[in-house]
């Protein structure tokens, strides 16, 4: 948050009604507290964050840990092992795991804490199945694991430390072999002795409360380091981090033979490709607020996501750091030089990676692939899938900070219909509430929200409104009357409830840790609790960073408090918690649970509902960069993302704007907002002929609908992302690995969106086609204005379902009937598939009602069959059209349907682009058929 931006809406506070007293003591909070103009000095280098100095300045190649081979204990699942220091005599505990589906687990903790580390709680969906782990030899230099299949074995050195992942003669991946692990034990502080108290941690599982009985004993090992500066308090500009436990930051290098492109560790503003680090700061991951981001840096941004994958011709790898706290990734390339410990040196590309960690401890997941595919089932076994989204969630939203009354709601909604413009959600910022406090609604403004949703009702559209996770601190506000009294608020170093500022001046934050604060929220959104809503009420999760705009870094303090344990262990978590609610609401009216979140915090897993790429502005670079950071998303697990359209800050031209639409019709989450302070833009404000472009834009994407649900089913079946980078599915296409400009929507529709202002053409790679793009790729529609073309192309081999005719929400279409987009390949065959289900319910997992089907065409022949039989819905959905794509004109063509009826059928014939339509076919979209082609 922009410090003007904040001493605006804090002045405003004081303004309503005119308090001299406030004004002033925001003027003085806001530059007591340090907040100035808003630039990258706000935010912490790595220079500045004293364990990330610390940790950077260990130099490779002189690892001081060494494996006590004498105390490996091998179960038929686990080995464990102690390592040394040798220079510290503190001893670490090594656990491996080989666990299923080709992936291996590796956690490093102190053997003796003075007090317990934290380990991530929630984010793993289960203890994660285990395979056997066989010895396969041991000697004084090591031992060597057998991790099953294709003569992959885990090579564990004794010193020093060393793991190597071999693959027949080739290391897949080595850990410590460049000898950066570091693990900062607990000790006393030397000024003050033994400052340990006895404690109680909680168990944030929610299982039940764990006491941990804390180590009061001497230093056993005598330790000899100094206490570096700002080991034991640090001051980033005002504000001064007591870290009452010292130093407790962890590192580990891990080395990939033969891997040139590494991807992965959003959110960063960032091309698809990370960059190596050397020379510069580390990428950063750290949940913050941060104003009008700058693009193509390292720096932190509202979410992360600790999963960085890596890709050569010959495999896919992911490694997953589950740690929650703040943390840096550095990477660096080269030719590799005695990496090999079972070849001899070669020289062949490398790239080395380094994570560094404030505290917890290091819990590592190494995911073996070796295909691009294989790498998301396996992530996606640990942690979920995306949650699979009511389909009217994928149509067009329309927000904007601030939609102003009821009466400016109404028009807008009106403006949709007199424009012939779809859509499916309008949003309410943050003054729709009174005077912020969310689950309220502004009494001058926002009167009568049941009247206001109804009016939405009948014509089949919804709202979202926010509700963020700061709690004006208002002893006539019940939900913090509530949350205090139940005492449910963060504390502070002290043990007072936090406080800090944001939207609604002092607020305290709720310690949704804590599953009891978590299930007391869940039960604010009831129907009942939450006063004015109505089930086409929505809700939007914002700030949950935290965003605190006097805290450091716009952010919560390191040293306050979740019950035991402090926020530096849990900040990345933060904002997963918010909202982890579990769509309670829904069930109380008797309906399944729905996805109604939209948090803006990513926090380390999936699950959620969707994204977006936080405070953009109106700028092409902007546009540009919404697709890699969009991919990089969903290349860990997180597919519904989308970038405000239009840019949030700052004020589009025309054409930037069209040109967004384009983009954002093809991109996810499909949400056009924009800042307070920003002229209008609904899309009907910049002449007819953009209104047009603009509605064609969006009309394509209500037309692709049946096909972004079925991405999406399949994103929540089987963890493969909806938007993917090229390289996904042409993995040994070398051009592909670096291209961010164009992606793939699934396997079959490539979007090359135009981000460059003025553009009269844009060059699109069609991979695969070597060269010849005839019948690989087909242009999937066709205008003589450029201006108004969209280059997306739908591959050669795929079969598409769309839905033509346009109305103004996804709900109207419900019943619409079904297009087949045919696009032959070189061979004349193509494939396809359709899901329907009654698009909001969990019945399509519960009681299995839903309809899959598998469109084949070949021999001249297109058929449709059921892909899930023990499946059963009933659509009222029929297919009109098929048309296919590089066709020759046929002589007659044949419907026979599954009850034996046998009926030919009207065709035209287009030999300008070779598209042949036959009409009416007229079946029911969910029952068995076939087309027969006579040439
Ligand atoms: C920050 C969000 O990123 C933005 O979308 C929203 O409009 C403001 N908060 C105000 O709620």
């Amino acid at each position: 948050m922009g410090f003007i931006r904040i001493l605006i809406e804090l002045s405003l506070i004081c303004m309503n009604p005119p308090r001299m007293s406030c004004l002033l003591a925001v003027w003085l909070a806001v530059v007591l507290s340090g907040i100035q103009a808003v630039d990258r000095s706000n935010f912490k280098t790595c220079i500045q964050s004293s364990f990330c100095k610390r940790m950077r300045d260990v130099v490779p190649g002189h690892s001081p840990y060494r494996a006590l081979l004498e105390t490996l204990e091998l179960s038929n699942t686990r080995l464990t092992l102690q390592l040394i220091n040798d220079n510290n005599k503190v001893r670490l505990l090594l656990e491996l795991y080989r666990l299923q589906g080709n992936m291996t687990r590796l956690k490093i903790n102190e053997l003796k804490p003075l007090r317990p580390r934290f380990e991530v709680p929630d984010v793993l969906i289960a203890d994660p199945p285990t395979e056997p782990l066989s010895l396969v030899s041991q000697d004084e230099g090591g031992v060597v694991l057998s991790l099953g299949a294709d003569a992959r074995h885990l090579v564990v050195s004794a010193r020093p430390f060393r793991l190597d992942i071999v693959e027949g003669p080739h290391v897949l991946l080595s850990v410590n072999s460049r000898g950066l692990l570091a693990f900062e034990h607990q000790r006393p502080r030397k000024d003050t002795g033994l400052p340990y108290l006895n404690n109680n941690y909680t168990d944030l599982s929610g299982i039940g409360q764990l006491t941990y009985s804390v180590c009061l004993y001497p230093c056993l090992w005598c330790d000899k380091e100094e206490d570096q500066a700002d080991m034991w308090e640090e001051t980033f500009k005002s504000h001064t981090d007591s870290k009452p436990n010292g130093p407790t930051a962890i590192s580990m290098d891990f080395s990939l033979p033969g891997v040139e492109h590494v991807y992965g560790i959003p959110e960063h503003a960032e091309n698809l490709r990370l960059k190596t680090t050397d020379g510069h700061d580390p990428y950063r991951l750290y949940n913050l607020d941060v104003f009008q981001y700058e693009l193509y840096n390292p720096m932190a941004l509202y979410g992360s996501v600790p999963v960085l994958l890596s890709h050569s011709t010959q495999r896919t790898m992911g490694i997953f750091w589950l740690n929650a706290a703040e943390t840096w990734v550095d990477i660096s390339s080269k030719a590799a030089e005695n990496t090999d410990s079972v070849q001899a040196p070669s020289k062949v590309a490398q790239t080395d990676v380094r994570w560094i960690s404030e505290s917890g401890i290091i819990d590592v997941f190494i995911m073996l692939g070796p295909k691009p595919t294989d790498v998301f089932a396996q992530y996606a076994s640990l942690t979920g899938t995306q949650s699979f989204p009511p389909l009217f969630a994928l149509g067009y939203h329309q927000c904007r900070w601030n939609y102003k009354d009821q009466e400016d709601v109404r028009s807008v909604d009106q403006g949709f219909d007199d424009h012939d413009i779809p859509y499916d959600f309008i949003w309410l910022d943050i003054e729709h509430a009174d005077g912020k406090r969310y689950f309220t609604w502004d009494p001058a403004h926002f009167s009568q929200p049941r009247e206001m949703l109804q009016g939405l009702v009948d014509k089949r559209r919804k709202m979202v409104a926010i509700v963020d996770p700061h709690i004006k601190v208002d002893s006539g506000y019940r939900v913090h009357k509530e949350i205090r009294s139940k005492n449910l608020y963060v504390k502070n170093k002290d043990g007072g409830d936090y406080e800090g500022w944001c939207w609604p001046g002092t607020s305290g934050y709720p310690d949704f840790t804590n599953p009891e604060m978590r299930s007391w929220w869940a039960s604010m959104f009831a129907y009942d609790q939450y006063e004015g809503s109505m089930e086409n009420l929505y809700i939007w999760n914002d700030m949950n960073e935290p965003s605190v705009f006097n805290g450091p870094e716009v952010t919560m303090h390191k040293d306050a408090l979740h019950g035991s344990w402090e926020h530096r262990d849990i900040h990345n978590l933060y904002g997963l918690y918010v909202v982890r609610r579990e769509g309670q609401r829904r069930k109380s009216l008797g309906l399944d649970p729905i996805i109604e979140v939209i948090p803006s915090s990513l926090s380390l897993c999936c699950g959620t509902g969707a994204v977006w790429t936080g405070d953009n502005a109106a700028e092409w670079s902007h546009l540009k960069i919404s697709i890699p950071m969009c991919l990089s998303l969903g290349l860990v697990g997180i597919s519904f993302c989308g970038a405000d359209v239009g840019g949030f800050f700052k004020s589009p031209s025309s054409e930037l704007l069209v040109r967004w639409y384009q983009t954002g019709a093809y991109q996810p989450f499909f949400r056009a907002h924009a800042h307070l302070d920003t002229p209008r833009r609904e899309p009907w404000l910049f002449g007819p002929e953009n209104t047009a472009l603009i509605r064609e834009a969006v009309r394509q994407r209500y037309a692709l609908l049946p096909y972004w649900y079925l991405l999406f089913y399949k994103a929540h079946g089987t963890g493969q992302p909806v938007m993917r980078p090229l390289w996904v599915e042409y993995p040994e296409d070398v051009t592909t690995f670096t291209i961010d400009d164009e992606y793939l929507l699934g396997r079959d529709l490539l979007v090359h969106p135009v981000t460059d202002e003025g553009s009269k053409e844009v060059t699109v790679y069609l991979p695969g086609t070597g060269g010849v793009s005839v019948k690989l790729y087909y242009y999937h529609y066709l205008y003589s204005q450029f201006f108004s073309s969209i280059p997306v192309f739908q591959r050669g081999g795929s079969i598409i379902p769309r839905k033509n005719r346009i109305r103004r929400s996804s709900s109207c279409m419900e019943k619409d009937p079904y297009t087949l987009y045919v696009a032959l390949s070189p061979q004349g065959t193509a494939e396809g598939e359709l899901y329907i289900d009654d698009g909001h319910t969990f019945n399509y997992e519960q009681k299995k009602q839903f309809v899959h089907r598998r469109f084949i065409f070949a021999d001249s022949t297109l058929s449709s069959s059921n892909i899930s039989p023990d499946s059963q819905f009933s659509t009222a959905s029929w297919v009109e059209r098929v048309l296919i794509l590089g066709a020759h004109k046929p002589s007659s063509v044949t419907l026979k349907t599954s009850g034996g009826s046998v009926a030919s059928l009207e065709f035209d014939f287009d030999e300008a682009t070779s598209v042949l339509t036959v009409h009416k076919p007229g079946v029911n979209a969910g029952a068995d058929w076939t087309l027969l082609f006579q040439w």
